[in-house]
């Protein structure tokens, strides 16, 4: 039984600030801080971010929304944001990248899980995680925002990809946002339509709204589109901005579409799965690794992460998807491939995302 409630406990923490100076000196340990705190509370930490399941509600076949609430080590989270959650499933520690549909100031968020083909931790949040569980967060990451100042607004969400843009959608609602706002989702089956009760509310409250889902996997009904992402299916709607989440795939079709014209308005991408690894088309390269002193032989054609890693290195990495900076790491000479846009980067000293970059030539990286 918890010495103090969650609400107290989030209330308590910022009176930690001396020992967090002391660990900031070197004078205590963290971790063995964190022991004591968690006897509080379960979720009591000096400066990492847990939270208590709230709350679970399948919001499709292969779909359910967590209610969750964080210690008060949690600052200035929003909606589209995503956030790397821990769980230990059989004593192994896995981590897995969610994003967030819904962040208060009081500490609720909302994410969703969606059941994978052989997803360990997906399926196991799924099939076991209950209220009352306590779960460890990193801290929330990501660029996605609403563009306030758009005279139009589409957004296209393939599968999971609708978790942050109902997130955002959400919260613009909520402030006001009155411009036409056009949602498009893709699922396989109709079942996948995820939060479709909601939308359907949130199109009966702002008539400014409208959602239309498009089915790849079973014949659509009239006023469902059919297949995947066709130039076709946006003919008629105005798009002066455009927020796209989804699988790679995905993400590259829209951004073709969006780029086939000259468009004056902002484009917002996000891709949750990594880009197909490119067959067949390598070339030789040197990888140098300059902290580790160590130089390689590498192509051109696989991302630097698992490069690296099929070297033998252990860069600090999440996602593996380009989305969570984890894998971020300086490029000290050299140019590389975003393989998500084609995008060259050339050093030195920027910052590029090991996952998702690929040498353009020899390079070196600080790792
Ligand atoms: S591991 Fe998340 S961006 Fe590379």
């Amino acid at each position: 039984m918890p010495l103090l409630s969650l609400s107290l406990a989030r209330r308590f923490g910022p009176a930690l600030w001396p020992l967090r100076a002391l660990v900031a000196g070197g004078w205590l340990q963290e971790s063995e801080l964190d022991c004591l705190l968690r006897r509080a509370h379960p979720v009591l930490r000096l400066n990492r971010v847990f939270a208590r399941v709230e709350s679970r509600r399948w919001v499709a076949d292969d779909m359910l929304a967590l209610g969750l609430r964080t210690n008060g080590n949690a600052h200035g989270w929003r909606p589209g944001q995503h956030v790397r959650l821990y769980q230990e499933l059989d004593g192994v520690r896995h981590g897995r990248s969610y994003s967030l549909l819904a962040a208060e100031v009081d500490g609720r968020i909302e994410l969703a899980v969606k059941r994978q083909p052989g997803g360990r931790l997906s399926n196991g949040l799924l099939d076991r995680l209950e209220v009352g569980h306590v779960l460890e967060l990193e801290p929330a990451q990501g660029e996605l925002a609403w563009p306030s100042d758009a005279a139009s607004v589409l957004l296209l969400a393939a599968g999971s990809g609708i978790t942050p843009l109902l997130g955002l959608l959400r919260q613009a609602l909520a402030r006001g946002f009155s411009a036409p706002v056009t949602l498009l989702h893709y699922v396989r089956r109709r079942s996948q339509r995820a939060f479709s009760e909601e939308l359907q509310a949130l199109m009966r409250r702002h008539p400014n709204l409208q959602v239309r889902w498009a089915i790849s996997g079973e014949a659509p009904l009239a006023y469902e589109l059919m297949g995947r992402f066709r130039a076709d299916h946006l003919a008629g709607w105005p798009a002066h901005s455009l927020l796209a989440c989804g699988p790679h795939g995905f993400v590259a079709g829209v951004r073709d579409w969006w780029q086939a014209l000259p468009r004056d308005g902002s484009l917002q991408l996000e891709a949750f799965t990594p880009p197909a690894p490119a067959v067949g088309i390598g070339t030789a390269v040197r990888l140098r690794f300059a902290r580790s002193h160590r130089e390689l032989p590498g192509s051109s054609a696989v991302n630097l992460l698992e490069q690296a890693e099929s070297h033998g290195l252990r860069p600090p990495h999440g996602c593996r998807q380009g989305i969570c900076a984890g894998c971020t790491c300086q490029l000290l000479a050299g140019s590389v491939r975003d393989l998500r846009t084609g995008a060259v980067t050339a050093g030195p000293g920027l910052p590029i995302r090991l996952c998702v970059s690929a040498p353009v030539g020899d390079v070196e990286l600080e790792l």
